[in-house]
């Protein structure tokens, strides 16, 4: 039996990654087999691949290149992480997936969807997400509300307008596609997560 496979989607500061912990919690109480892993990242060549994208400090990181890293740390997570947890029917909450590259890289770079598709597609194979939840805010919210928490990693580094490309990218992208549910994130926390998990409950047999 196949598992699920979740994802959600968002500019910096949506909230992802609250709502992703609150749903692991909500899962495992019902009993549920449940793998949370986070892009770039998730394994122990995409955390060191991580490092090394979102440091300040590599400033002359050229666009192609960062493409290419967020393409290989995608290909090592599918690998080693993904492809197996789906195969032995688990559910698996991927914090970002390739639609973070087609925004980030293909739009807000200016480097093309196409080529975005094209360079992930060997690594990503048959995996394709059953469910996008695309967290939505006002195009300031997110980097302000990211401002208040912590110093900024390069990309969060980027100029207003960027963020404000990833913000539209991400509603030009994740538009009518019928696996992704759009969710204003600019509600309390609880509500989006009963949100959320209204959706999940209708694929899961509980
Ligand atoms: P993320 O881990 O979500 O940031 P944080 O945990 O600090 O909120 O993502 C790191 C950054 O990488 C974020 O600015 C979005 C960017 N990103 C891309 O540009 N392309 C991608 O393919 C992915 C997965 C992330």
């Amino acid at each position: 039996m196949r598992g699920l496979f979740i994802v959600l989607e968002g500019p910096d500061g949506s909230g992802k990654t609250t709502q992703i912990t609150c749903l692991q919690q909500y899962l495992e109480s019902r009993g549920r087999d449940c793998l949370v892993t986070r892009e770039p990242g998730g394994t122990r060549i995409g955390e060191a691949i991580r490092k090394i994208i979102l440091d300040p400090d590599y400033r002359e990181m050229a666009d192609v290149t960062e493409m290419l890293l967020y393409a290989a740390s995608r290909a090592q997570l599918v690998h080693d992480v993904i492809g197996p947890a789906i195969e032995e029917g688990k559910i698996v909450i991927s914090d970002r997936f390739v639609d973070s590259s087609i925004v980030y890289q293909g739009i807000a770079r200016g480097l093309g969807t196409e080529t975005v598709d094209l360079i992930n597609a060997p690594g990503i194979g048959t995996y394709k997400p059953d469910l996008i939840f695309f967290i939505d805010i006002p195009e300031e919210e997110g980097i302000a509300r990211k401002m208040q928490q912590k110093k900024l990693d390069r990309l969060e580094q980027q100029s207003i307008d960027f963020h404000r490309m990833v913000s539209l990218g991400y509603r030009r992208v994740l538009e009518n596609r019928p696996e992704v549910i759009r969710i204003d994130g600019c509600r309390p926390v609880e509500e989006i997560q009963n949100e959320i998990i209204e959706h999940i409950l209708g694929y899961i047999i509980s």
